[in-house]
């Protein structure tokens, strides 16, 4: 697990978008990419179309981690998000984009987008294997969409599963944990005083840590990066 600590959000974003283009800029062939939603990416996309509208983005496939069972023109879709912020504003062909559609039936679209993923990225003992899985966490310790509340949800055999909100009951389509540590690079982007308790809690890596979604994070062979500001963590940690 790689640590990296900035001072503010928009330090992160920077930081992580270097980080990004690097991987973009040396990959010889597709690079497969999962993306979160709710507010933090939005701070990246918008550095990434400023800084880095000229990369090769044709090089690079683009999936979500969870979206939001509404269609993809509501202000909750993490698919419309990103079209504001970055792909709206980049090169960036439409068959890249492997959109979760939050219009359709939830159990036929977590089937659905399962099978794209079985489909379209390479296996590694029979897991779709991405190259990049971006994480956030919530203040509750969730991730991608599985909350504590249906946290068995992790384990599913599925690539997917429907998930709903514990406060909101928001149906949303998320990626499970076999998907996720069968990552070859998973990164956490987490700001905000909010997340400091469940950052610290996480980062123990104990029994209570794995209580929480975000503390089942831990791929198999892959690498795990951390990317916070300073209000996110434990001064121990700066
Ligand atoms: C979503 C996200 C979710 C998000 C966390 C953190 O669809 O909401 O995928 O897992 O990453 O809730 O959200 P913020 O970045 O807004 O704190």
């Amino acid at each position: 697990m790689k640590l990296n600590i900035y001072k503010d959000k928009q330090e992160v974003a920077e930081q992580f978008s270097e980080f990004l283009a690097e991987r973009i800029k040396q990959s010889t062939g597709k690079l497969n990419v999962s993306l979160s939603g709710g507010s933090t990416p939005k701070v990246v996309f918008d550095y990434l179309a400023e800084k880095f509208s000229y990369l090769d983005w044709s090089k690079v496939n683009f999936f979500w981690g969870d979206e939001r069972c509404v269609p993809p023109e509501d202000e909750q879709s993490n698919y419309k998000m990103t079209v504001d912020h970055l792909f709206s504003k980049i090169d960036i062909p439409q068959e890249n984009i492997y959109r979760i559609k939050g219009e359709n039936n939830p159990d036929e679209e977590a089937d659905a987008y399962g099978e794209t993923l079985n489909k379209v990225l390479p296996l590694a003992n029979d897991i779709p294997e991405f190259d990049l899985i971006i994480l956030g966490m919530g203040d509750d310790g969730h991730t991608a969409s599985v909350f504590q509340s249906n946290i068995h949800l992790w384990d599913s055999s599925n690539n997917c599963e429907v998930a709903v909100h514990p406060e909101s009951g928001q149906k949303r389509v998320t990626i499970t944990g076999k998907i996720i540590n069968q990552a070859k690079e998973v990164a956490f982007l987490v700001t905000g005083a909010d997340k400091k308790e469940k950052v610290d809690t996480i980062l123990k890596g104990d029994e209570v840590s794995k209580s929480y979604p975000a503390g089942l994070v831990s791929p198999s062979s892959g690498e795990l990066y951390w990317f916070l500001d300073e209000s996110a963590v434990d001064k121990s940690y700066h």
